[in-house]
């Protein structure tokens, strides 16, 4: 879905368009490939956005990118509530997904809704994702039939990660029934993409071909029909080892190292701030 093709390109005298939910099922459709970052605030969002991103995930990846948490199960509502505002504020034509933190719908259907409606309402965020296959679809198709975009999140589900023993890849050997149940169940309940996290290339494009909404991949491969990355991770930002299928495309942290690093040597020298920076 780049700015070259009809489902969202920007045109001068309108300002882009919106991406939707529609664009996405379109996307499939047409074999046009959908990407998605996360971002957490207005300055990222703003460069994905112009950058021609597709979607914009406000993930409780947050927890561990932003907050300074380890994983993501401690990340709230309350928490990721100014995060969202301020990403989907940013933006003119990137599609802003809210994610449902851990503790905020696993309760069952009305919980979710109450959590589904808070950040819409609240954030301006224009659909919201929560993770499991079948054990949400009750969820999922609740927060669907009260008129919210849900995108499914399937595969690894890091909210889950004690219970699946570690960063372990799903959806290999027996595990694919189960992946494929799940699949076929947010489908079913209204999800109108799913994400498909750490899991087979070849799991992943027996599910594309099988599901009618467009699946998206975080670790899947190349046969979806589009892929997600943590922008911290793809960027160059994340200390320490990053996931196999992470490709990063800058060194922001070696950029902003060697710019603090140059600043304070011209502030120790005298060198800043000189006569252009000071006022008369
Ligand atoms: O929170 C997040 O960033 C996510 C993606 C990894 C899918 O859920």
């Amino acid at each position: 879905m780049s700015e070259q093709n009809p489902y969202g390109g920007a045109s001068a005298s309108d300002g882009p368009k919106r991406v939707r939910t529609r664009h996405f099922q379109n996307a499939k459709r047409d074999g046009i490939k959908i990407t998605g970052l996360t971002s957490y605030d207005q300055l990222t969002a703003r460069i994905f956005d112009e950058a021609g991103i597709d979607f914009l995930l406000v993930g409780d990846s947050a927890g561990n990118n932003v907050l300074g948490y380890e994983t993501t199960l401690p990340v709230t509502v309350d928490e990721l509530i100014p995060l969202t505002r301020a990403v989907a504020g940013a933006v003119q034509r990137a599609f802003v997904v809210a994610d449902m933190p851990f503790g905020s719908y696993e309760n069952g259907a009305e919980e979710a809704l109450h959590t589904a409606v808070r950040f819409m309402k609240e954030t301006g965020a224009h659909a919201v994702k929560l993770e499991g296959g079948e054990r949400s679809h009750k969820q999922i198709r609740r927060i669907v039939q009260s008129g919210i975009p849900v995108m499914a999140h399937i595969g690894y589900t890091p909210q889950s990660e004690h219970g699946l023993g570690g960063h372990i890849i799903q959806g290999r050997g027996e595990g694919l029934e189960q992946l494929l149940a799940d699949a076929v169940a947010v489908q079913e309940a209204g999800a109108f993409a799913v994400v498909l996290e750490m899991v087979p290339a070849d799991a992943a494009r027996q599910i594309t071909e099988r599901l009618d909404i467009p699946t998206i991949s975080v670790g899947a491969g190349p046969h979806t029909d589009g892929q997600l990355l943590v922008w911290t991770d793809w960027a160059g930002l994340t200390p320490g080892r990053i996931p196999k299928f992470v490709k990063q495309y800058a060194d922001l942290a070696g950029v902003l190292g060697a710019a603090a690093k140059a600043w304070q040597a011209d502030v120790s020298a005298g060198v800043y701030p000189g006569p252009e920076h000071s006022y008369e």
